[in-house]
């Protein structure tokens, strides 16, 4: 079987001067990815090491440079999904994990399926994962913007977000493979949107929202959690792959009914069972890179 594998790290307004750091992050998290397909590694396996790679760099929302909460805190979300055992592991409001996709696969290989807060970092402890620091998760980036956020408004009270924040205060990583022996995997790992209320938990760790993988394709989405939530943009693709669609008339079929049933914007990656990738978005710009057996180095780029 043709190995293959895309990654992402978010969708949304990219500034522009964010790109250079946006499409090296993504090329190094697939070239990690695409190094452990073709060991013969596992789809499961490259796109934990591809997301743990985009998790451990300061320019994506997603471990080390996830966004602040309302109070300043750091909670992140994580999912991953074996598409040949349909086992699936998610932890979601996890403090101090320096990568929490890890902690999402040992879930997956517990008696769990998810697990959330003070009870996944004890999981955590019990895995020997130990905590990291705050420090180890802090960028200068996300405490700038959360200062913003914070300056206006230092209460929880209900304010819905406007269009243009809706575009704006997400990010997500992702990556999808499929491996030599035909299998399929997805794994998404976010901070979820700045300045989010405490406990808030979007798309990201939630089994067909934010990430799914089945025999027909595997797909990872970046975007406003709460309308790819409730619209299961990620089963959905899966859905549209196995009625027969290739991965970018899956992948689009998926977008188009995001942007028909909702305000919220964003995009995916998706990988179908033939070794095609490909991604979609209805938002700006969405930060990827892919390789396949044909190239000789992954291709970055960020629309
Ligand atoms: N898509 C990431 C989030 O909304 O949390």
């Amino acid at each position: 079987m043709p190995i293959a594998l895309i990654v992402h790290g978010g969708a949304g307004d990219i500034k522009e001067e964010r790109f250079e750091g946006a499409r090296t992050g993504c090329k190094e998290a697939a070239q990690v990815g695409w190094r452990v397909l073709q060991a013969g590694g596992s789809a499961l396996d490259a796109v934990e090491a591809a997301v743990r790679a985009l998790e451990d760099n300061p320019d994506f929302n997603a471990g080390r440079g996830s966004c602040l909460n309302k109070e300043g805190k750091i909670e992140m979300d994580a999912g991953i999904m074996d598409g040949h055992s349909l086992n699936v592991g998610a932890i979601a409001g996890v403090e101090l994990i320096q990568n929490p996709i890890t902690l999402a696969r040992r879930v997956m290989e517990s008696e769990h399926t998810f697990l959330i807060g003070a009870g996944a970092q004890f999981f955590a402890r019990e895995q020997g994962i130990n905590p990291c620091h705050y420090e180890d998760l802090l960028t200068e980036r996300q405490y700038q913007a959360w200062k913003h956020h914070t300056h206006s408004s230092l209460t929880y009270e209900a304010k819905t977000d406007t269009q243009q924040e809706k575009k704006q205060k997400h990010g997500t990583v992702g990556a999808v493979a499929i491996d030599s022996a035909g299998r399929l995997a997805a794994a998404t790992s976010t901070g979820g949107i700045a300045n989010k209320y405490p406990g808030r938990v979007g798309d990201s760790p939630l089994v067909g929202c934010g990430f799914y993988a089945d025999e027909h394709a595997a797909i990872s989405c970046t975007g406003y959690g709460e309308d790819f939530t409730r619209l299961m943009i990620a089963q959905r693709a899966a859905s549209y792959a196995a009625q027969g669609m290739d991965a970018r008339q899956a992948g689009e079929a998926a977008i188009n009914f995001l942007s028909k049933h909702a305000e919220g914007d964003g995009g995916l990656i998706i990988v179908d069972h033939h070794g095609n990738v490909s991604k979609a978005k209805n938002s700006k710009c969405i930060a990827h890179a892919y390789i396949n057996e044909q190239m000789t180095e992954p291709i970055a780029d960020i629309f």
